[in-house]
């Protein structure tokens, strides 16, 4: 949430600022802004409500500046009001920000600053903080230092003094930031997708630790002014990846990308047929001695972990609790040593699901993420990481990282299958299985047309839901919060079974009924609960397996799956569902990409 860049370098500052405000704009939309320090000792301030290209617009080209930073928001504190806008210039200080300062109302009494802000931002306060302490000391770091000790909350912020040309100061407490500098200059972003352009090698920056970014180098520095030389990383996929290639949306390329993406999560993994996890260093011990599992992580991610519980019960017989990271990081949790924790980010950074992991490993229990971002805090801080593949994730709504994490899941319940005495044949199968959910994948992106005339039926809905028993379920829960998400229909998911205690008296006539029954056991029962919601006049759109006998007064309209075996429909009932959002939202003419409110990478509680 918020998108930060710096850069000070040979190349011309407002380009690269905004460049990278580009790329980190599905972070936050409400507006944006720059700050650049010009070669002629001066400084250069723009910042306007609405997108990057607001920005760009009043930022005339061809400012003499070879260092500045930028900012795009997701509004916290204060109003989505061009004075709120970062960056924030205070005296000699300009800063932007990435978090929330919770003191920041304590501070403002405690030091005076009241009535003085231009801003209703948590965030003025903290150059206020800073410009004040830089009075008294004439030091940057010392004045960043001080400030630092007051301020409480969570932050990512960049910060330039006026009358210090070419050097920015950063520092950062749970919000993320990556560094890196390369022949073309110095950078820090929220995240590597800015800089890509520009260099691989890059290092995450640790928290609580003061950055001088210079031309040539970056100086880490602890609180007590030690030097460090933080670990650098390496981006392994190109520019092209952070790219629409050629798609009118980054979420449908995203979509199509699945079937590629969930074969490099899924085959590396893989020797002889069975799953193996020696390259990432993960012990068996923990899935052998564990007791129970508790799947901690927030949206779409939890709704793969609730796949994860299904199936990890269903062929271990092993207690797995699912909860949500903001709910979980506040209760008492009754987790300990024998419990396995598996934490799932695509992000790696969001702030919930991090407090959670820490809670967790305070209680004990062993932490195994599954995250995407390589180097992400939260993959840091766990015990041990499956990476996931999906490359980088752009668009807002989560389609390709949900897959992959659904793949890992079942990559774990097959080792823990291994591990707990289950004959190899047995894992043998279930992995072929999984293997070719690929081409199940593949299969269902075929029926793109066919989601697109049931979008334009259904995109004028107020409400929809989606129905299923079991696994179907536990699939329909990201089902409809995709359809939420980037359409703006009210949409849930229900247990088929559970609609008759009061959510079928809001079935009325047209209302759209996504209904999944992919599970064998329970097909029947499931025809029975969508004969009532048709009997009510409901618009049914049908998910069966392939070949599955339905009469035609059941749905309006009935999609097949070409799968075998129950336990994987998920997969290619994943891609019906993204299509069906992805065709609504685009009938109904909205930026699925960055739909309203939202924003990637929750960095705030
Ligand atoms: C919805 C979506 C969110 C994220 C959630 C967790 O499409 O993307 O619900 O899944 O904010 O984010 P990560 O996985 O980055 O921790």
């Amino acid at each position: 949430m918020c998108g930060i860049i710096g850069y000070t370098g040979p190349l011309q500052a407002r380009d690269v600022v905004l460049q990278g405000l580009r790329q980190l704009e599905y972070r936050g939309y409400d507006s944006a802004g720059m700050a650049l320090l010009t070669d002629d000792g001066d400084f250069y301030l723009r910042k306007k409500v609405g997108q990057v290209s607001a920005l760009e617009a009043v930022c005339e080209p061809g400012i003499p500046s070879h260092c500045g930073i930028g900012h795009t928001r997701w509004a916290t504190h204060g109003g989505v009001t061009d004075a709120n806008a970062h960056p924030h210039a205070v005296g000699k200080v300009i800063l932007l920000h990435n978090g929330i300062i919770e003191n920041y109302h304590t501070i403002s009494r405690q030091f005076g600053f009241e009535g003085l802000a231009t801003s209703e931002t948590d965030t003025e306060v903290a150059a206020q903080l800073i410009d004040y302490y830089y009075g008294q000391t004439q030091d940057p770091y010392e004045a960043i230092r001080k400030a630092i000790h007051i301020i409480d909350g969570s932050y990512a912020f960049c910060i330039l003094f006026t009358d210090i040309p070419g050097t920015i100061y950063a520092i950062r407490n749970v919000s993320p930031l990556v560094a890196a500098t390369s022949d073309q200059g110095s950078f820090i972003a929220s995240d590597v997708t800015a800089l890509i352009p520009y260099t691989k090698r890059y290092f995450a920056v640790p928290e609580q630790h003061i950055l001088t970014i210079t031309e040539d180098a970056i100086r880490v520095e602890t609180m007590e002014g030690e030097i460090i030389h933080p670990d650098m990383l390496e981006v392994t996929w190109d520019v092209e990846a952070a790219q629409k290639g050629g798609y009118p949306h980054f979420m449908l390329k995203e979509i199509h990308e699945q079937p590629e993406v969930f074969r490099k999560t899924v085959t590396p993994r893989l020797r002889d047929g069975l799953p193996n996890f020696d390259a990432e260093g993960i012990p068996d011990s923990i899935f052998e001695e564990c007791k129970s599992i508790q799947v901690i992580a927030c949206g779409t991610a939890m709704y793969a972990g609730m796949v994860g519980r299904a199936i990890i019960e269903m062929q271990l017989r092993i207690p797995v609790t699912v909860s949500i990271a903001s709910e979980f990081r506040y209760d008492t949790p009754l987790i300990d040593e024998s419990t396995l924790v598996i934490v799932v980010s695509q992000s790696g950074e969001t702030i919930d699901t991090l407090a959670a992991l820490r809670l967790a490993k305070e209680c004990g229990a062993k932490v195994l993420s599954i995250v995407n971002v390589k180097g992400s805090t939260i993959a840091r801080e766990s015990d041990y990481v499956l990476y996931t593949h999906a490359g980088p994730e752009i668009a807002v709504a989560s389609t390709k990282a949900y897959m992959v994490q659904l793949s890992v899941f079942y990559l774990i319940a097959a080792r823990m299958m291994l591990v707990r005495g289950k004959n190899q044949e047995e894992v043998r199968a279930f992995i072929s299985n999984l293997t070719a959910a690929a081409d199940m994948i593949e299969n269902a992106l075929e029926q793109e047309e066919t989601l697109r005339k049931q979008a334009e039926k259904m995109a004028f809905s107020k409400d929809a839901f989606y129905i299923g028993r079991g696994l179907d379920y536990a699939f329909s829960l990201e089902g409809a919060l995709k359809l939420k998400e980037i359409s703006y229909i009210h949409a849930e998911a229900y247990a088929a079974g559970e609609l008759k205690h009061g959510t079928i008296a809001l079935i009325e006539p047209g209302v759209p009924v996504i209904a999944l029954a992919t599970q064998d056991k329970i097909f029947n029962k499931t025809i029975s609960n969508i004969r009532e919601v048709k009997a009510r006049g409901a618009y049914v759109i049908l998910i069966t397996k392939q070949g599955a006998s339905v009469s035609d007064e059941v749905c309006d309209i009935h999609l097949e799956i070409p799968v075998e075996d129950d336990r994987f429909t998920v997969f290619p009932c994943a891609v019906l569902w993204q299509l069906l959002a992805y065709y609504t939202a685009y009938v109904k003419g909205f930026d699925m990409d960055k739909p309203r409110n939202l924003a990637k990478s929750v960095t705030v509680e």
